[in-house]
């Protein structure tokens, strides 16, 4: 292997988060706005070049593969990618490929996916009422995802649930999920909702729902026990004494993990952002393109690398939004 990646925080770089489509059959509330204009399909990488730029990736030391979107399994042909990539996990290069999806393509997908050698992926899902699920998802409908949590589980991938925690929307849910995920053996992560993107009449501020707020009240319930075990991205663990399940919690707002961020993504079109939370980008498809070898490339990457800021400035502690990044989450996948 060559030099690792080593951001100017000496941080190392081992996770990649490759976003292969900006499209979506779903119009969550707080990630996009309804009429969302989508990249024209010509401007993006083949899935031949999200290959060469992944394995260029796996080449420098990246450890973790994790596909995302806007929704990955919307792309066409994108078993053609995780086959691909599958040859990386076959030499022992890359320990874990994996997805984020919002479930609804789960059943066609899963038994291909794991088949690709995928072991555990992460569905998004807010909320278990049917009417409430319409409603956040604009577009999306609850049994057809559910359909594709029960096919996922049956060919043998590890599910975790990831939960935006949304201040008057699933509050009154919170134990309904964690027994839901419990009953089925399913993992469930929690996550504070982020400034990003213009998402039209949307209140960021009274979406808020803290973490530390969401923990103590699941406290008054149960025993939790801070794990130290990590799944390779930002999410902080703990266990239910009472049921053994584990629980995680994405803090961007009310807890900044940035010191210990150990990755990078990129997007469809090949550009490269080296923070979920600023604007800063360097494009990767010239330099992919100009030249059939990756010198040009790898040095590009890591001239990027070389640029990855400190952390996020998201912050709503002022009783106002700070931070906000233009681009919306499905831009680079979260
Ligand atoms: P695991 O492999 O299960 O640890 O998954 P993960 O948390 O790395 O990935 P996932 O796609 O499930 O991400 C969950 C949420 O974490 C998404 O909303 C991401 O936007 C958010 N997230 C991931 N990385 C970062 C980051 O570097 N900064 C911030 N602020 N949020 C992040
Ligand atoms: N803040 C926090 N999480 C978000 N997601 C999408 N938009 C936001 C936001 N503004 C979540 C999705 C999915 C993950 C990739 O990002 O629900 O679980
Ligand atoms: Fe699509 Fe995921 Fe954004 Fe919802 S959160 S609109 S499912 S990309």
């Amino acid at each position: 292997m060559d030099t690792p990646l080593i951001d100017p925080f000496d941080r190392a770089i081992r996770y990649l988060r490759v976003s292969v489509t900006d499209r979506c059959d779903f119009r969550c509330v707080y990630c996009m706005s309804e009429n969302m204009t989508f990249l024209p399909k010509k401007d993006l990488l083949t899935l031949e070049e999200l290959d060469r730029l992944s394995s260029a990736f796996v080449r420098l030391g990246v450890e973790k593969l994790r596909i995302t979107g806007g929704e990955p399994l919307v792309r066409r042909d994108i078993l053609t990618y995780f086959r691909a990539m599958s040859r990386h996990l076959e030499t022992g290069a890359l320990k874990e490929l994996t997805l984020t999806t919002n479930g609804s393509q789960l059943e066609k997908y899963a038994v291909d996916l794991a088949a690709c050698g995928v072991r555990r992926i992460n569905v998004s899902l807010d909320t278990l009422d049917e009417a409430k699920f319409a409603q956040i998802t604009r577009w999306g409908r609850l049994p057809q995802v559910l359909r594709g949590i029960d096919a996922a589980q049956a060919a043998g991938l590890r599910v975790k649930i990831n939960t935006v925690a949304l201040k008057g929307f699933n509050e009154d849910e919170l134990f309904g999920l964690v027994d839901w995920c419990a009953s089925r053996d399913m993992d469930l992560t929690f996550i504070e909702v982020m400034p990003m993107g213009d998402i039209g009449n949307e209140d960021r501020l009274g979406q808020y729902w803290s973490l530390r707020d969401l923990r103590a009240t699941l406290a008054e319930r149960q025993t939790l026990t801070d794990l130290a075990e990590r799944s390779g991205g930002p999410a902080r663990y703990v266990r239910v004494d009472q049921t053994g399940q584990k629980i995680g919690f994405i803090t961007p707002l009310s807890h900044n993990f940035c010191e210990s961020c150990n990755r990078v993504r990129i997007t469809c079109t090949g550009e490269i952002y080296t923070c979920l939370g600023q604007e800063g980008h360097s494009d990767l498809r010239a330099p992919l393109r100009a030249s059939p070898d990756d010198a040009l490339l790898e040095t590009a990457i890591r001239a990027a690398i070389g640029l990855k800021p400190k952390g996020h400035d998201f912050d709503y502690s002022r009783q106002a939004v700070d931070g906000q990044v233009s681009r919306h989450m499905s831009h680079t996948g979260g």
